[in-house]
């Protein structure tokens, strides 16, 4: 079998069966088809962990047999948990939700996920779904005391309750673990021969004079170099890596001894729809 055909061939066997049930900044789905030829040869045999997980969407376009997956985001790992343990009553809470929007209610919605801490995980997981679908942008962001803080979107009638979206990924997620953690965790419980895709957040395109200390969603350059000391650790235990960045020299360098790729993303970089284009990433890998 020539390369291509070998690509096309795991590709057919892995049809796309679920879907994010979150939108999520940086979330893969546009590009999932330039992803998915770079993935490893053999990777239905292997485990499939994301250590940045967010939306998910290259794990549920693959809904591997086994999978651990993990972010820092604690609301977002305990959402996963309830559609993974419990998407009745996600559902049930969520078509309340549902049923009884307006951008009034959105914000006491909000106020009552912000302020009561003894929420049940499933009730909480469909007021993160709702929040999510109805907020500006599908944006999530937290002041300092942790309190979502978005706004409402304007959208005419989203669509915040879609029953059979959260029941494949319910049953997509039957054999992952999940866990809220930092990418550093991983060298306590990554094995050989998982395959490991990092998408975290991306290193700024656009130099700053005071590009060291920078932080893009609270990712500085320190949090980037770290996350390629981890890349390397897991180079040498044997584990198949894919990881997504921005295409700038500081992740060049950083990645340097590694195959890197180019991929080209549809992405909003200017407020005015006509100007907008794509922006090129890199993709670099530990295999061929
Ligand atoms: C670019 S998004 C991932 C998007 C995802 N691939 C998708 O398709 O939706 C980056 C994620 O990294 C998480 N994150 C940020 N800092 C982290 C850290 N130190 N360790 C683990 N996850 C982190 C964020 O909560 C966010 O969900």
């Amino acid at each position: 079998m020539t390369t291509s055909a070998a690509v096309a061939a795991r590709v057919e066997h892995e049809p796309r069966e679920a879907a994010p049930f979150v939108k999520w900044v940086g979330g893969k789905g546009r590009l999932l088809s330039q992803l998915r030829p770079l993935l490893p040869p053999g990777v239905e045999q292997m485990r499939h962990v994301e250590p940045f997980v967010g939306g998910g969407a290259l794990f549920f376009s693959r809904v591997p047999r086994r999978a651990l997956l993990t972010d820092i985001n604690p609301t977002l790992i305990s959402t996963y948990t309830a559609i993974r343990d419990d998407v009745k009553s996600v559902i049930g809470g969520l078509r309340r939700l549902a049923n009884q929007h307006s951008k009034e209610r959105y914000y006491e919605v909000r106020a009552r996920y912000n302020q009561e801490r003894r929420i049940g995980t499933s009730k909480r997981a469909a007021m993160f779904i709702y929040l999510n679908k109805t907020c500006f942008n599908g944006l999530h962001r937290v002041n300092r005391k942790g309190e979502f803080n978005v706004p409402a979107g304007s959208y005419k009638s989203p669509r915040i309750l879609n029953e059979a979206a959260l029941q494949s990924a319910s049953k997509a997620l039957q054999g992952a673990d999940l866990r809220c953690t930092s990418f550093d965790a991983l060298l306590e419980s990554a094995k050989p021969g998982d395959f490991i895709y990092f998408d975290p957040p991306y290193a700024p395109v656009s130099v700053t004079a005071n590009f060291t200390s920078y932080a893009q969603d609270g990712f500085s350059q320190d949090d980037q170099t770290r996350l390629r000391d981890v890349y390397r650790a897991l180079d040498r235990r044997g584990c198949k890596l894919m990881l997504s960045n921005s295409d700038v020299p500081f992740i060049r360098d950083l990645y340097g001894k590694f195959k890197v790729d180019t991929v080209a993303a549809p992405r909003a970089i200017n407020c005015d729809a006509t100007k907008r284009g794509k922006v090129r990433e890199v993709v670099v890998r530990n295999y061929v």
